[in-house]
């Protein structure tokens, strides 16, 4: 395997948690750091390069491959750029922001025998991993799935107002989080075949419309049973809320808790009957992203990328996108 060379362009806080992942990828050296805004010269690691521009960048910098940690509607146009500059790309989710945007960052990844893949941290969260190890086992203990929830809640929003600048780089709760529900749900119940989408509503936090996102599913899982889902996303929280909860028949259910990297489950007496700590020494982000860049240096190996997984989560994301125009539209 060959060492490749990599730059980030947005050296904004998941650029930082990038950085601390890489120290645990061997396979990929940084080279080259690109910002819009001046940056401390004390963070950039030692021997890295800095550039105010991808396209310097492109040019002057040794790298093979690019990480793109820019705010969300940027996604696409930087990781055409960094395709035609002849690059690999590591593109922060949600890749695209509209279907067509989407189909042309896949259409000229292939035309130009590049790869493109896509982020999906969440789906690397410790807790959801061991899930996919034992499943097996944990399932063995519960009659068939009816339903889940989903829900990626954070404090962003205080009396109706946007108290961070993440509104700026994360744009909304479902196009923050939205991607990374459904690529857990993609995960753990593949193939998730979401056979009916209805958004339920997309609530008021405040006087802000669309900061409150809860899209309920009819779904079949792979044990072949029917059920119910939701994914809620909101950004009106007093305190973040990271989980995923199975239920089962019996009013049992298995819950991941994707902030502290545990794995419950709990009978239908509320009890909780098997309790699995999945925690290591590093933090929960950089676990994700220790696997997202391990998964990514072995695609450059192997040329594949994780785009027709990105597709199939990408029918559900940009259903609940247009509901939620449609949904504004009948408010306006
Ligand atoms: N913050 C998190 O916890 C987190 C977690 C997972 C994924 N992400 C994703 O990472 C992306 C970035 O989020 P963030 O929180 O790091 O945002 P951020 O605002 O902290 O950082 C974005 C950086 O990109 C720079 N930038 C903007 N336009 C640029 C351009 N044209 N060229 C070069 N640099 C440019 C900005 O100056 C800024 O430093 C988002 O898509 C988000 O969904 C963030």
């Amino acid at each position: 395997m060959h060492i490749r060379n990599v730059g980030i362009v947005g050296f904004g806080d998941i650029a930082k948690t990038y950085l601390q992942a890489l120290d645990h990828c061997p396979m990929l050296r940084l080279v080259a750091i690109t910002d819009i805004r001046p940056v401390s010269a004390t963070d950039i690691p030692p021997g890295v390069q800095f550039f105010n521009r991808a396209k310097d960048m492109y040019q002057k910098s040794s790298i093979d491959a690019v990480i793109i940690a820019t705010p969300y509607d940027t996604h696409a146009e930087m990781a055409i750029e960094a395709v035609f500059s002849g690059v690999d790309v590591l593109v922060e989710k949600p890749i695209a922001v509209r279907r067509n945007e989407f189909s042309f960052v896949a259409s000229t990844a292939l035309e130009q025998d590049r790869l493109v893949v896509g982020a999906l941290h969440a789906r690397y969260g410790r807790e959801v991993e061991w899930f996919l190890k034992n499943h097996e086992d944990l399932l063995k203990k519960v009659p068939p799935l009816t339903s889940f929830l989903v829900r990626l809640n954070d404090p962003y929003m205080k009396n109706g107002m946007v108290t961070t600048n993440k509104e700026l780089s994360l744009g909304t709760p479902w196009l923050d989080s939205g991607i990374n529900a459904l690529s857990i749900l993609n995960s753990i119940l593949a193939p998730l075949d979401v056979s009916e989408l209805t958004l339920e509503s997309v609530g008021n936090v405040g006087d802000v419309f669309e900061f409150h996102t809860l899209g309920t599913y009819s779904f079949t899982t792979p044990w072949n049973k029917k059920g119910k889902g939701i994914i809620e996303c909101s950004w009106g929280e007093k305190s973040a809320t990271k989980s995923t909860r199975l239920g089962f028949a019996d009013a049992s259910s298995i819950v991941l808790d994707h902030g502290k990297e545990t794995v419950q489950l709990i009978d239908s007496g509320e009890n909780v009957v098997f309790y699995q700590d999945c925690r290591n020494d590093r933090p929960r982000l950089v676990n994700h992203y220790v696997r997202v860049l391990g998964d990514f240096a072995t695609a450059l190996q192997t040329r594949i990328s994780n785009l027709d997984t990105m597709r199939e989560i990408n029918t559900h994301f940009f259903a609940v996108l247009d509901e939620i125009e449609n949904l504004k539209k009948v408010t306006a």
